[in-house]
């Protein structure tokens, strides 16, 4: 597995697993353990996935050391706010059965958004949470809650894929060293994508299926991605992108098929409307 700098000088795995959507009392705990098996070393939950403990038991039960493994969890937006967003971290924490969390992310951008991001600074302070980020921040959010931010986050977890590259986003993220996450790495299975002709002749050359051509040209992006997979050969595979390296003309050729949107605008008002009313606790 090949690491990442952060902007805080720690580092990161370059492709982490993702467990969204998949339900907690079992299939996270299972799909957690054989990726561990597999050899990620990455996890990234969120308190709003609903299925932090069994990524925690599973992180227990793999035997391998609390320190080779990189956490990622996500504050909800009903834990947000300065006070509540102290109990989010610590039932985290709990949940996860863990003493520190390696980066927790602000999940969404609405809400008393600077109070619970100061809320997640003390945690830092406090060893807590060894670097914080945020996610589906676009650049007219960026600049709403910059000025409000005393700790630059590490990262900005966003969709990203060939068919979605943030371009201008990417630029201002940039200017302040905070590296783009990408959810939807693989276009959340969209055979548009997985099928497109380009990826589909370098998987050709160089004897790998499309989504590696995909992840791999996202890892030479500087991109960490969390691809997902319930397949225990595409999971494996996934992170077998190591071994070889796209030319710079065959990343131009990646880029070119940027359509320069996405499926989630988080500047909707439907969609904060949608998320705000998202409970996951009483
Ligand atoms: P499966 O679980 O059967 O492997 P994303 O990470 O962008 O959300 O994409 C996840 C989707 O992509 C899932 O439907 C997953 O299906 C599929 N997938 C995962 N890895 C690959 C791969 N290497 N090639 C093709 N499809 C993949």
């Amino acid at each position: 597995m090949d690491y990442f700098t952060l902007n805080n000088d720690t580092t990161i795995p370059a492709v982490g697993f993702g467990v969204f959507m998949i339900p907690n009392d079992g299939p996270t705990y299972n799909a957690t353990l054989a990726a561990l098996k597999a050899g990620y070393r990455h996890i990234d939950t969120a308190a709003g996935y609903m299925n932090e403990s069994d990524v925690g038991k599973a992180i227990k039960d793999s035997g391998i050391p609390r320190d080779e493994i990189f956490i990622t969890s996500k504050l909800w937006l009903q834990d947000y706010g300065y006070e509540n967003a102290k109990k989010g971290i610590e039932n985290s924490l709990a949940l996860l059965g863990v003493n520190y969390i390696d980066l927790y992310l602000l999940h969404q951008p609405y809400g008393d958004y600077l109070g619970a991001w100061k809320a997640l600074e003390e945690a830092v302070e406090a060893g807590k949470i060894k670097s914080i980020g945020i996610s589906n921040i676009t650049v007219n959010l960026w600049n709403k809650f910059k000025d409000g931010m005393t700790l630059m986050p590490v990262v900005n977890q966003v969709e990203f894929n060939p068919f979605t590259q943030q371009k201008e986003l990417r630029e201002v993220m940039n200017e302040h060293h905070i590296r783009l996450e990408a959810w939807y790495p693989l276009g959340h299975g969209n055979k548009n994508l997985l099928e497109n002709e380009t990826i589909i002749s370098l998987a050709n050359k160089y004897n790998k299926n499309a989504g590696q051509i995909i992840l791999r040209w996202i890892y030479q992006e500087g991109v960490i991605s969390l691809p997902k997979s319930t397949n225990p050969v595409r999971m494996k595979g996934n992170i077998d992108i190591f071994d070889f390296e796209l030319s710079e003309e065959e990343m131009t050729a990646i880029q070119a098929l940027d359509t320069g949107k996405g499926t989630h605008n988080p500047e909707d008002p439907a969609n904060e409307t949608r998320l705000m009313g998202l409970k996951i606790h009483d």
